[in-house]
């Protein structure tokens, strides 16, 4: 059997609907009920933050916050979260809460095991996540970016050195763009660019191998789901099979160069792997993702998702804890079966939310149950 990482405990303070609240939980999968607006997603949301970012609501720091009356002491705290994963044998404590100095009002304090850490990076190394929420059912026909985004969680997964690297970059082109504006002075124009080069390689290389474990996962496992083919093209990742990395290294620096007269009018990064896509095909009958049903979307989206945590699974002996906000009440019996068949074949902890519990009834003592009424649980 796999191993699998999991949730023992969960402490939020000041979070959302909650003042206080400490769960435990086993290995299962978790189920939370409880009518609309009763604090299911705000539950997951803790569980998210425990990987970098900012969450599945992508919220800012200071609204999650607990809204207190406005003459409460209470409103100079920031919310906290306190969560013990494990993995096997192996326990990790991982303590996040929002820095409350004023200057700081969207900062993150991360602790792993007591120690603070600087790098939110230092998350993925600890704990593995990802998660299927319904802002996500539109991702293939909202655009580009935030179909890259997904590819970029997925990424992560695979490499815990990529959201660091891909804020490397961003820096670094916002560096130019202004270097482009204000002083055009060549010698650190050329060093930024070259940072941005040695960056976008290493981003591109972790994204076509998360693609191909994903796409290994997918191909070696019959599944329910409908098989998903995935690609991602861009000026970096279409070179990449062609060139050795330090030649496409400088083959990228290149055309930065030859841009920056373009991007100085335009005032934008015109080439590089911020602007690649992400595109995903139904295999059985070649349709692009965003001309199929929305249904058909759906289960697109979490066949790649369970692709991805078995390919974790399989080879890294790390499957991540999976969140399901909302998503199970809308599938059809056939794949509500393929879904928690995957799920219990891969032992993993996915959570997932219902207004109802009729979806899991045949779980009872295979799954742990919570209800929740008014951000109280029972
Ligand atoms: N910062 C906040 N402070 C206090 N309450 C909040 C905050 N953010 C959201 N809420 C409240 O949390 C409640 C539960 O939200 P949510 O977890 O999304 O419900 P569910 O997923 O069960 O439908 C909502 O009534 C919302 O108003
Ligand atoms: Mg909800």
């Amino acid at each position: 059997m796999n191993s699998a990482f999991w949730i023992s405990n969960l402490t939020l303070t000041n979070f959302r609907s909650y003042d206080h609240l400490k769960l435990e939980f086993d290995p299962s999968p978790v189920v939370i009920t409880g009518p609309n607006g009763s604090g299911k997603t705000n539950i997951l949301e803790a569980v998210s933050l425990l990987a970098s970012g900012r969450g599945l609501r992508m919220a800012r720091l200071s609204e999650i916050d607990k809204r207190q009356k406005s003459d409460s002491p209470y409103n100079v705290f920031g919310w906290a979260i306190n969560a013990a994963v494990n993995l096997g044998e192996n326990q990790t404590v991982i303590s996040t809460a929002r820095e409350t100095s004023r200057d700081n009002i969207d900062k993150r304090i991360i602790k792993i095991d007591g120690e603070i850490k600087r790098n939110s990076s230092a998350l993925e190394s600890a704990f593995s996540l990802i998660y299927f929420v319904p802002q996500m059912n539109h991702i293939f026909t909202e655009g580009r970016r935030t179909r890259l985004a997904f590819l970029d969680r997925l990424t992560m997964l695979f490499d815990y050195g990529h959201p660091k690297r891909l804020g490397v970059y961003e820096k670094y082109s916002a560096e130019r763009r202004r270097l482009l504006k204000e002083n055009p002075d060549e010698i650190w124009l050329s060093a930024t660019e070259s940072t941005m080069a040695e960056q976008a390689v290493a981003i591109a290389a972790s994204r076509l191998e998360a693609l191909e474990y994903i796409g290994k996962a997918l191909a070696e496992f019959d599944s329910r789901f409908p098989r998903a083919r995935m690609e991602v093209k861009g000026l970096v990742e279409d070179n990449f099979p062609k060139m050795p990395a330090l030649q496409l290294e400088e083959f990228f620096k290149a055309k930065l160069e030859e841009a920056r007269k373009l991007d100085f009018f335009s005032g934008r990064t015109n080439y590089g792997v911020h602007r690649s896509d992400f595109s995903v095909v139904y295999a059985e009958n070649g349709a692009l993702a965003e001309n199929c049903s929305t249904g058909e979307q759906k289960a697109l989206l979490l066949s790649i998702i369970l692709g991805a945590a078995r390919a974790k699974a399989t080879w890294f002996n790390a499957a991540p804890v999976v969140l399901l906000d909302e998503i199970v009440a809308h599938l059809d019996d056939e794949r509500r079966e393929e879904l928690f068949g995957q799920i219990a074949s891969l032992g993993i902890q996915a959570w997932m939310t219902a207004t109802h519990p009729k979806f899991f009834k045949n779980f009872a003592g295979k799954m742990q149950f919570f209800s929740v009424h008014d951000s109280v649980i029972c």
